[in-house]
């Protein structure tokens, strides 16, 4: 199983999951959860849309699959159309795979052949943040800025420099709220401006907890990349299709990126697929004679894909569920808020449909857990609880302990009521056994 201690499961039952209908879902036994994580910030129209499994039968009958290697078919042209569509500025290009890492290694290629063919082919290296989380392939492992996933595989991929994020919440009151976006010039004059193809930033990061921007935070890397000639990679595998209240990310924050990578919510992980969305002048150099992106997947824009990812277009459209999240996130947002009068609870922050609660040990002093603490309150009390009472979110411990929580688009105030009835007995649960942590780690 994917990034699990199979170890935990020599003597107990893997929670396998079986069905799923709107926000629920059920495992083998019958029981019945909350999915207020979407199943890994996929599944963001909900589960048991019938229409997406009638747009793959009518796809598979029609065509069950052709190559888009020097060919296309109608499926693949209508979505790149309507993406194009959707997408602000000039991301009118798009290049599909089949997941969000092969987005991101799509993204660095293209970034480096398009500098290439520009003849600044020492353009290589590229800039993301500590912490954030952007696949596991080679490529994308080396983006990614979680220590604890890298070592194993080093060396990575050359050329991956890391900066601060945006996690605010020990920020001195009084440090100049754009420092962090002022640190990505820093680091790119002291890499070479000229060696610098692109920064890779989520709109929101997950990594660490739904860490949001400060205000002007993208207006001010959107001049730094202009100011250098360095390109902007919006990684929107989460934030994108409605997760932040618009179809793109970057349209929450209003900045145009020259590329966007998406995935998961494309399809609502109906089946598998995602897609790099470059700018028109990304794409130029690539038009004319022998030139060519020597880069492929045999099943980027694979038709029944396609065909699912337009009617999951549809129901996004149809329902307006970006309006929904509009609407309906301070109701999600107050309802965390309230959570705060627990002495674990230190921050509450995110945006949309896409929230997080910092764990503390001390709320005066915002100090965290050691790490034999994060991992007795993460992996044996809090997942366990949470889920024995059927709500499934993310205990996280990839940065300071924080619960993640977001939950498919069609979700209003009955669903925040019922995350609120079993988060805040379990909160409760924690806090009251902040001060016999100590002898809780011991016994572990
Ligand atoms: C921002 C971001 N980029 C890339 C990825 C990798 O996507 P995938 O797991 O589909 O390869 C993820 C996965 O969660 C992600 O959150």
């Amino acid at each position: 199983m994917h990034f699990t201690r199979m170890g935990s499961y020599e003597h107990a039952e893997i929670p396998i999951i079986a069905r799923g209908d709107g926000a629920y879902v059920w495992d083998t036994n019958g029981k019945r959860y909350l999915d207020a994580l979407s199943s890994l910030f996929c599944v963001n129209i909900g589960y048991g849309r019938t229409e997406l499994g009638e747009a793959a039968a009518k796809q598979i009958e029609e065509l069950a699959f052709y190559t888009n290697w020097s060919y296309a078919h109608p499926r693949a042209i209508e979505l790149a159309t309507r993406i194009a569509e959707l997408t602000p500025g000039n991301l009118n290009r798009v290049f599909f795979t089949s997941g969000g890492a092969e987005a991101v290694e799509a993204a660095w290629k293209l970034a480096k052949s398009y500098f290439k063919m520009r003849g600044e082919g020492q353009r290589t290296k590229v800039i993301s943040r500590k912490l954030a989380y952007h696949g596991t392939t080679m490529g994308a492992l080396s983006i990614t800025g979680v220590p604890a996933l890298r070592e194993t595989f080093e060396p990575l991929t050359p050329g991956a420099i890391h900066v601060p994020n945006t996690n605010a919440y020990r920020q001195p009151d009084d440090i100049d709220p754009l420092w962090a976006a002022d640190a990505i010039e820093e680091a790119i004059e002291f890499a070479g401006p000229e060696t610098v193809a692109a920064v890779f930033l989520e709109p929101v990061q997950n990594s660490g907890g739904c860490f949001v921007p400060p205000d002007g935070y993208f207006q001010r890397v959107r001049e730094i990349c202009d100011r250098h000639g360095v390109l902007l990679v919006s990684d929107e595998v989460i934030c994108s299709w409605g997760r932040l209240g618009e179809m793109f990310g970057c349209q929450h924050f209003g900045y145009v990126p020259d590329m966007i990578t998406t995935a998961k919510g494309i399809t609502s992980a109906y089946v598998p697929m995602g897609a790099l969305i470059a700018g028109d002048h990304i794409a130029e150099p690539f038009q004319h004679g022998v030139n060519t992106f020597a880069h492929g997947i045999t099943f980027g824009g694979h038709p029944v894909a396609a065909a699912v990812a337009m009617a999951n277009i549809d129901i996004l459209e149809h329902e307006d569920l970006c309006s929904h999240v509009r609407t309906n996130e301070a109701a999600f947002r107050d309802m965390l808020e309230g959570l705060r009068d627990l002495p674990i609870v230190g921050d509450v922050r995110g945006a949309g449909y896409f929230q997080a609660i910092e764990l503390v040990k001390d709320k005066e002093t915002k100090e965290t857990f050691t790490a034999p603490e994060a991992e007795w309150l993460l992996r044996r009390y809090l997942s366990n609880e949470l889920f024995s009472r059927g709500l499934i979110c993310r205990a996280d411990d990839r940065g300071d302990p924080v619960i993640q929580l977001a939950p498919p688009l069609i979700v209003g105030r009955e669903q925040f009521d019922e995350i609120e009835s079993i988060l805040r007995p379990v909160l409760t649960g924690a806090s009251d056994r902040i001060g016999d942590l100590a002898s809780l780690t011991a016994a572990a």
